[in-house]
């Protein structure tokens, strides 16, 4: 009798377990259209910001105004120097890198995302 009930005891618990154990987040999708009813500058800019932590935090500040342990401030960067940056390296003509070196990679499949970052990397705070 007393097996029984610790049995189902047990089952009991690891329902439970489980259960909340499977609470799925919710999706943050890297570059899904998540925009609802918000304007849509403002969208742009959540989801520049949603792409810049996904891709660029390892190397730059989680503040794109601070310096970053690898890779310097960035904010304020024009769509001229991210396409450079990410799709081709390189700079923009005549224009001065704040830290020399080719440390950072190509983004190529960021893209349809540009807009995004920019609109990101220059919102006001
Ligand atoms: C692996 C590290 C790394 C990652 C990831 C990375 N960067 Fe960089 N980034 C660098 C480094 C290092 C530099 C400095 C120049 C160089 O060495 O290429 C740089 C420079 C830059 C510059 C030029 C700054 C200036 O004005 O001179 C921009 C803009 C930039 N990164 C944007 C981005 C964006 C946007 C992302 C994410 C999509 C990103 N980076 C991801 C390492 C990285």
């Amino acid at each position: 009798m007393f097996d029984r009930r610790f049995l189902i005891f047990t089952m009991f618990v690891a329902t439970v377990g489980l259960c909340a154990g499977c609470r799925c987040s919710p999706s943050t999708p890297a570059t899904g259209v998540t925009a609802g009813a918000e304007d849509p500058k403002a969208a742009l800019i959540k989801r520049g910001k949603t792409v810049y932590a996904g891709n660029c935090i390892a190397c730059h500040n989680p503040d794109p105004k601070l310096a970053g342990s690898v890779g310097p401030d960035i904010y304020g960067s024009s769509l001229e120097l991210l396409r450079a940056r990410l799709l081709k390296g390189g700079y923009p003509e005549g224009y001065q890198p704040k830290r020399p070196g080719a440390g950072m990679p190509l983004f190529p499949h960021l893209e349809p995302e540009i807009d995004a970052l920019h609109a990101y990397l220059n919102a006001a705070p």
